[in-house]
């Protein structure tokens, strides 16, 4: 029997662990070829769709960003009939137009991580994909994403670059203006590889960020500390208009 439809996947990030407005709720957490994901995901309705919600770091937030299996994550995802991915990313904002609170649907990517696996061809004799990645994110799920917000009267920042750093620290200054030189206009942890093996597995695949804090140096007081008591408040302030968006989608 085949798995009943999903119509969105929804992998939270930093501060979203859970999405209440789920209903009629039912966990599942597949095993996959590449391992388990980071906990179990949570399917049920909202605003009349199917919607799976998984935490990425682990619903008690557990797993720094280079120790996620991205993955076993989206296998499990798409093993339960999802075929649409909306990754929601808390990030650093490293221009104007992405302040705290914000929240952007970015339309490009720079990848600055290393040492995490980033590819489903890994396995002696599997098939060496060279996928096609010159526009990132998939351009009709980041039109829906687009349309939701503004049938929701949320307010969505359309465009952007994400840059993806290792992490678990946060960057210095001098890392921030190089990231800004490059064209990055936001900053996470873990927008890569999620993004390319989305790609290589086949899924749609579109990120909303939303915008904890100034990254290091880039806010109006050069001399600000990011403490994760400001991103976490910041999230919860940027995340009101979620459940009406996801529904939307
Ligand atoms: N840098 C990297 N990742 C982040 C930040 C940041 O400033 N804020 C939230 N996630």
């Amino acid at each position: 029997m085949s798995a009943p439809a999903i119509d969105l996947a929804v992998i939270g990030g930093t501060g979203l662990y859970r999405l209440a407005e789920l209903q009629d709720v039912q966990s599942q957490q597949p095993e996959t070829r590449y391992g388990a994901p980071s906990g179990p995901i949570r399917v049920g309705t909202l605003g009349g769709r199917r919607i799976a919600f998984l935490a990425r770091h682990g619903e008690g937030h557990s797993l720094p960003p280079h120790q996620i299996n991205y993955r076993a994550n989206l296998a499990a995802l798409q093993a339960i009939g999802a075929r649409r991915v909306l990754a929601l990313n808390t990030v650093g904002g490293i221009t104007e137009r992405f302040g705290p609170r914000v929240l952007a649907c970015p339309d490009q990517l720079i990848d600055y991580t290393w040492g995490r696996i980033s590819t489903i061809c890994e396995e002696p004799g599997s098939e060496v994909l060279h996928v096609d990645f010159g526009e990132p994110y998939t351009r009709s799920l980041r039109a829906a994403v687009l349309a939701a917000a503004a049938q929701a009267s949320v307010a969505l920042v359309d465009g952007g670059c994400y840059g993806a750093t290792q992490g678990p620290r946060l960057e210095t200054r001098a890392e921030i203006l190089r990231m800004r030189r490059d064209g990055c206009d936001l900053v996470g942890m873990t927008g890569m590889p999620e993004a390319g093996l989305a790609r290589e597995l086949g899924l749609d695949y579109a990120c909303l960020a939303i915008v904890a804090n100034w990254a290091a140096g880039a806010g109006p007081d050069p001399d600000e500390v990011i403490t994760l008591q400001d991103v976490l408040d910041n999230v919860a302030a940027a995340s009101a208009g979620l459940p009406a968006l996801l529904g939307a989608v």
